[in-house]
Formats: structure tokens, sequence, C-alpha cells
């Protein structure tokens, strides 16, 4: 007998990040090939005729794991009973527009949904908040949800984590599956902080493989900071079938275990490493048994802390930035 199908929520559900995930997710990339599943699809008024477009192309595919799709512009109806969602859409940045109101336009999309959840989804829900500003988000989300485990709201630095694969992979002529415990500290955002001071390649220090610290620091950071500009540059859109996958990587890793491997997460924080607790934050950490764990007692050198610092100060602005609003 096959098992009963989860539910899974999506917003920005017409968006071109969307456009990639939806259809892995419904081909059993994100919780296995013997894993039916529901997607609850949510959007603005305005894209629902997109949407619909969108789902014609999942019911051509004929997934045979993918039992039914619900269209909606009501978070309320996206988020019933649902055990995971991707919350991709958000208010992105418009011509002139400030930071402040940029947060402002957002804040209010994820305590609606943040509240939304609290009042429909699962108890044990997973939630990975994509869009940007997208620890903030997650931080209002998780605020506005009093009745849900703090734990259960997690953003993506994941994209980031990959990247910063993908430059050591290069840079040491090491294949990416050879490569373990790399970091991203931080925000998602040009403040983040890469890390392989601890990464290692076949058992072996890949720091000390690589020997050189002026590549680490003004080619290595600002590559993996800067990628996401630099893919909108090249492309004329911004990531969005990397940014799927790697959604996909932290929701599979989380549900399924990332089998003792290093993985980066925007999590709240426990207070480990000096950051405030609760403050939503890129950390390394296990996933087993559908948790997570902070990888613990790092040693963090004093360049290291100041990078840290630097996202740190980044997100307390922003977060401190949107407190009035969450009441
Ligand atoms: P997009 O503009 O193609 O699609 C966004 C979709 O969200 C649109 O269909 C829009 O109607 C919808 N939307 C807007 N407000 C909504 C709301 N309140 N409720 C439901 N849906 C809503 O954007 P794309 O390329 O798919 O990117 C989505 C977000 O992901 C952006 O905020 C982008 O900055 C962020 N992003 C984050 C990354 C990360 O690593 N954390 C990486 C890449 C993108």
């Amino acid at each position: 007998m096959s098992k009963p199908a989860k539910r899974i929520a999506i917003s920005g559900a017409a968006g071109q990040i969307a456009y990639s995930l939806l259809f892995r997710i419904a081909n059993g990339d994100l919780l296995g090939k013997d894993q039916p599943v529901i997607l609850q699809l949510l959007d603005l008024p305005q894209a629902q005729a997109a949407v619909k477009g969108v789902v014609m192309e999942l019911e051509d595919c004929a997934f045979e794991l993918l039992q039914d799709i619900i269209i909606t512009d009501d978070p309320k109806i996206a988020f019933k009973d649902i055990d995971y969602a991707l919350l991709v859409g958000a208010r992105p940045r418009s011509k002139g527009m400030e930071r402040k109101d940029l947060l402002s336009a957002n804040a209010e999309i994820f305590t609606v949904q943040g509240r939304a959840l609290n009042e429909m989804a699962s108890r044990n829900v997973k939630i990975l908040v994509v869009g940007n500003p997208a620890n903030t988000n997650a931080y209002i989300a998780m605020k506005s949800a009093p009745d849900l485990p703090q734990k259960n709201f997690t953003s993506m630095m994941r994209l980031d984590h990959n990247r910063a694969l993908a430059q050591l992979a290069a840079q040491s002529k090491q294949p990416i599956a050879e490569i373990e415990k790399v970091i991203v500290w931080g925000n998602h955002s040009p403040t983040m902080y890469p890390d392989f001071r601890f990464a290692t390649v076949k058992g072996a220090s890949l720091q000390q493989m690589l020997n050189d610290e002026a590549w680490n620091r003004t080619v290595f950071i600002p590559t993996v900071a800067q990628r996401g500009t630099a893919v909108i540059e090249a492309r004329g859109l911004s990531s969005a079938a990397s940014a799927a996958n790697a959604a996909i990587d932290h929701m599979r890793d989380w549900a399924l275990g990332s089998n003792g491997r290093w993985v980066t997460m925007g999590i709240p924080s426990n207070g480990a490493y000096g950051i405030p607790e609760g403050l939503l934050y890129g950390f390394p950490v296990t996933t087993a048994n559908g948790d997570y764990t902070v990888v613990s007692d790092l040693e963090i050198d004093t360049f290291s802390r100041e990078r840290m610092d630097l996202a740190l100060q980044e997100l307390l602005e922003e977060q401190n930035g949107v407190k009035h609003l969450l009441g």
C-alpha cells in the first residue's frame, strides 16, 4: 500500500523559482520516489491565471506521485494541514524603493502568512523561507506564529552553501562529493561569511591543500557573496533553477537526514557562537530524524568573528527594523 500523501505548500507558485521547483517536487526529488504529494499553491490574485497554466503543465507530466493540486490566493487555504511550506513568493524591490520600505512590505506579507501557518498548518510543519530578505522574513513569520515551535522556521542559505562548494571544488580540482564541512555563516546577503577552515577532502584539510589565504579573502568570499548578482548580470534574471535546487536540498536533508554531512541552514539561533537567541542566522548543522543540530564548539578566530559579527549587525538592524510591526 502506498504511503499517505504529504501536503506541501508553495507560495510564489507563478514565479520563476516555482517553475523549476514544482516539477522536481512532483517528481519525488524532495521526499523520495515512494512518497505521494499534494501541492497547495499560493500566489497573488493577479497571478492566478499564470498558476493555472503551470498546473496544466504539471498535469501534462503525468507525475505518478502527484495526488492533487490546490490553487489559491488565500494563505489559510494554502496552509491547511500542510506538512511542508516553501515560502518563495515575496515583494521584490522596485525602482526607487528604499530598504526600509522593502522590509515593511515583506513584513506585512510574512505576518499574514505566519498567522495563517499558526492557525492552519500541521504542528510539525517544516517551513523554509526563500523569498528575500529570507532570514528576516522567516523571523517575521516565526514571530507571527506563537503556537508553532520556533525551530520549525528556517531560511534558505543552501544556495550560498552550494555556491561555496562549487567554487572550492573548482579551485582544488576535487570532486564536490568528496568535500565536506563547508559553512556559510550569517545572512543571505553580501555580508554572508563562507568559511572552509574546517572543510575536508577525503578527510584531509582543504585549507591546507589550497594554502592560499589571499585567494580565500579576495576571491572566494566575494565570489560566493556576489554570485547572485553575477548571475543576474549574465542571465538578465535572478537565479531560479539553482535556487529551486537549493530549496529541495534544504528540505530533503531536513526531512530525510544529511547522513552526518554538515549543511548550512538559516535557523533561529540557540545562542551558539554569540548569536542572540531567536535570531535567524546561517549555521552549520547536521540533520537526522526530521531535526537539525548545530555543529558546536568550532573555533572562531579573529577574522571569522569580524565577518560573523558583520552579518549579525545587519540582521539585528533588519530584525529590529520590523519589530514594531510585529505587535
Ligand atoms: P518571481 O518574481 O519570478 O516570482 C515571485 C512570485 O511570488 C510571483 O508569482 C508573485 O506574484 C508571487 N508573490 C508575491 N507576493 C506574494 C504573496 N504575498 N503571496 C504569494 N505569492 C506572492 O521571483 P523568483 O525569481 O521566483 O524569486 C522569488 C523570491 O526568492 C525573491 O524574493 C528572490 O529574491 C528570492 N530568492 C532567494 C534566494 C535565496 O537564496 N534565499 C535565491 C534566489 C531568489
